[in-house]
């Protein structure tokens, strides 16, 4: 096991009605900004449980953070917030709430240019505003780790920071508030946490038998509940609840500690869904097949393993072995729904060509655990998800 270190601050609240525990967690003197996304929370009653559960506190609400939240929209909350001077913020929704709620935390006392902290990847970010988070939809971990991920539309960049300050202070997770989630949502958080998983797990082995373990419980996990989750009538509580403590765990730094990570798919995943839009989940379904394909000999002893413990292939040579456990990831993603071909969403060959371009233009050319996922090495693992 290599060296590490782990540190995170974020109290977690989790269970049934929780969003009450707001009266408590956040502090009594707090000036509160709201940010939400579109409608969903304000039509599922959430916000309204929120304003509630603020009392007397002096708060407002601040809406529009879009899915791939913007640098755009961020910053007029950045002037709200100044204007204000509120002193705490309460991001209540999924991963693009949250994470441009940490973008405000952070550009409030910067000085200069904001977006600098996007091209220093958070390095520059000294100190930023508290704030909390009722999540609503379980998928990106954003909810327990010090990550974001920025989009600015005028340079089609989407870029992602962390800082030791951007942790939630508490992050309320209330299983029952994903009821409302469109299916569309609940398949692309079951990958989007597979795959979490996936870049801090399938790399090299490094004899880290409890990190592998954890890892393997979380896909298998989400291996068995995702297709219920798809098919249920009626939400399932228990479902629900462990796809979100799944989906936390995937991403807070616990299964990542003292092992090699890679994230290749994803930095490849961040430029297909700023050119095309195409929601992040889907993004990393087209890619992380093909990346594992391209990869099998640099990741193959960790793809036999994968093979064995979470798909139960044990039969046939080696090569036989890692390829059923790609065909299996592929077949899982498809039967969520998402497509694992760039070809379903009508993109050939211009569109690796203008990847490869933004991906040099972000410095994405040393990729991969083992840093050597260079332009061309991208440019093979997208003509493989043609
Ligand atoms: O905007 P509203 O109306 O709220 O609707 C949202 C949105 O349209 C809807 N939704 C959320 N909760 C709902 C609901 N609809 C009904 N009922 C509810 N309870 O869902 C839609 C998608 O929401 P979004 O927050 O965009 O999804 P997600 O949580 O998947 O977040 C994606 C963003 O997170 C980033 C992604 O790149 C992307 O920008 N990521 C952040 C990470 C991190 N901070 O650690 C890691 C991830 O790898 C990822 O990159
Ligand atoms: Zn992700």
């Amino acid at each position: 096991m290599n060296n590490f270190d782990f540190y995170n601050p974020t109290h977690i609240a989790f269970g049934k009605d929780r969003v009450g525990d707001l009266s408590r967690l956040v502090p009594a003197s707090a000036k509160v900004l709201i940010l939400v996304g579109g409608a969903s929370a304000e039509k599922n009653g959430t916000l309204a449980e929120v304003r509630q559960a603020l009392g007397t506190r002096t708060h407002s609400t601040f809406s529009g953070i879009e899915p791939n939240p913007s640098f755009e929209t961020a910053m007029k909350a950045v002037d709200l917030v100044r204007q204000e001077g509120f002193d705490f913020l309460l991001a209540v929704g999924g991963g693009s709430v949250i994470d441009a709620t940490k973008f405000i935390a952070a550009a409030v006392p910067f000085e200069g240019d904001a977006w600098n902290i996007l091209l220093q990847r958070g390095s520059n970010i000294t100190h930023a505003v508290s704030f909390g988070v009722v999540l609503t939809l379980p998928a990106t971990g954003s909810e327990m780790n010090n990550g974001a991920v920025i989009t600015r539309h005028d340079i089609s960049a989407k870029l992602p920071f962390r800082s030791p300050h951007l942790f939630p202070k508490f992050s309320i997770l209330d299983p029952t508030k994903t009821y409302t989630l469109p299916v569309k949502q609940l398949a692309n958080g079951v990958v989007d946490a597979f795959v979490h998983t996936m870049e801090q797990y399938l790399t090299y082995p490094v004899n880290a038998p409890l990190q592998d373990r954890f890892a393997e419980g979380l896909l298998q996990t989400l291996v068995e509940i995702g297709p219920r989750l798809l098919t249920a009538t009626e939400p399932d509580y228990d479902d629900r609840a462990s796809l979100t403590w799944a989906a936390t765990l995937a991403l807070n730094g616990l299964i990542g500690a003292g092992v090699p990570q890679d994230w290749a798919t994803h930095m490849i995943g961040h430029e297909l869904t700023a050119q095309y839009n195409i929601d992040h989940a889907r993004t990393l379904a087209i890619v992380l097949p093909a990346m594992l394909h391209e990869r099998r000999a640099q990741k193959h002893d960790k793809l036999l393993q994968y093979g064995q413990r979470v798909w139960g292939i044990c039969e046939g040579t080696e090569d036989e072995r890692i390829t059923a456990a790609i065909d299996a990831t592929r077949d899982f993603f498809e039967r969520m729904g998402l497509p694992t071909r760039l070809s379903a969403y009508d993109l050939g060959q211009d569109a690796i060509d203008l990847m490869i371009q933004q991906l040099e233009a972000h410095g994405m050319t040393k990729l991969g655990e083992h840093g050597d996922i260079t332009p061309a090495a991208s440019r093979r693992v997208l003509v493989a998800a043609l």
